[in-house]
């Protein structure tokens, strides 16, 4: 038996694509767990994509399926990556959540494991209001929140400017988007795919033996 996670993201600049690598990278530690990187559609014009540098910077990624909405039903936990926007998650993921309807009406996220990881611009951007307002749509689809536990002790790290907080892995790109994501979150990122997927497995060999 083998669960089944996925890694769907949304990613502008590169950030966030690279914080998943470091989630799937996490998962795949575990035995028993299958793990697929999806992202989901664009909705900014090329043009204007042009314009500010993220067309050429998406070419590294272009290579990563779209997800549509009914493939979240084929996952046992799904773990979202999105960059902060205003403090909270980009449109591009507000957007393919806003096309889960047929999935809220039928249950079939009900009692899947969840989780979030993201980026921000700069140290109190609000990643954790992003990552905590994320959850509302999780809870609304029924699904169970997995965060990041102190047990990770790179949450404690003061000798650096790092992400990771309880709520989920971050990253901070700086305002001009040339940080790239730091070996601190980039292990509490493997850490988080790492704990989904053991609680995943967990619970599905409980289920399994009911
Ligand atoms: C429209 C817009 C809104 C943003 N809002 C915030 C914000 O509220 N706080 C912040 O720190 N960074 C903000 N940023 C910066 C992004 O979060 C940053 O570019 C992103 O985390 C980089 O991730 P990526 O490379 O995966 O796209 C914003 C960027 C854009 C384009």
């Amino acid at each position: 038996m083998s669960v089944n996670i996925q890694v769907v993201f949304y990613s502008m600049y590169g950030h966030i694509y690279t914080m998943a690598k470091a989630i799937v990278e996490g998962v795949k530690e575990v035995d028993g767990a299958d793990v697929t990187l999806y992202q989901v559609s664009e909705l900014v014009p090329d043009e204007i994509l042009e314009k500010s540098g993220a067309k050429a910077a998406r070419e590294a990624f272009a290579h990563i399926p779209l997800i549509s909405p009914d493939q979240l039903a084929e996952a046992d936990a799904i773990i979202f990556g999105t960059p902060t926007r205003f403090g909270n998650m980009c449109a591009q993921m507000r957007n393919f959540l806003d096309q889960t309807g047929k999935l809220w009406v039928s249950g079939g996220l009900a009692g899947k494991v969840s989780s979030v990881f993201t980026s921000t611009g700069t140290q109190h951007g609000g990643q954790e209001t992003t990552i905590t307002s994320f959850h509302s749509t999780l809870l609304h689809q029924g699904m169970i929140i997995v965060g990041v536990p102190y047990t990770e002790q790179r949450l404690l790290n003061m000798d650096e400017i790092t992400g990771g907080s309880p709520y989920g892995a971050s990253t901070l790109a700086a305002a001009d988007g040339s940080r790239q994501p730091s070996e601190n979150e980039l292990a509490i990122a493997r850490f988080q795919g790492r704990h989904v997927a053991e609680i995943t497995v967990a619970l599905e060999k409980g289920r399994k033996s009911q």
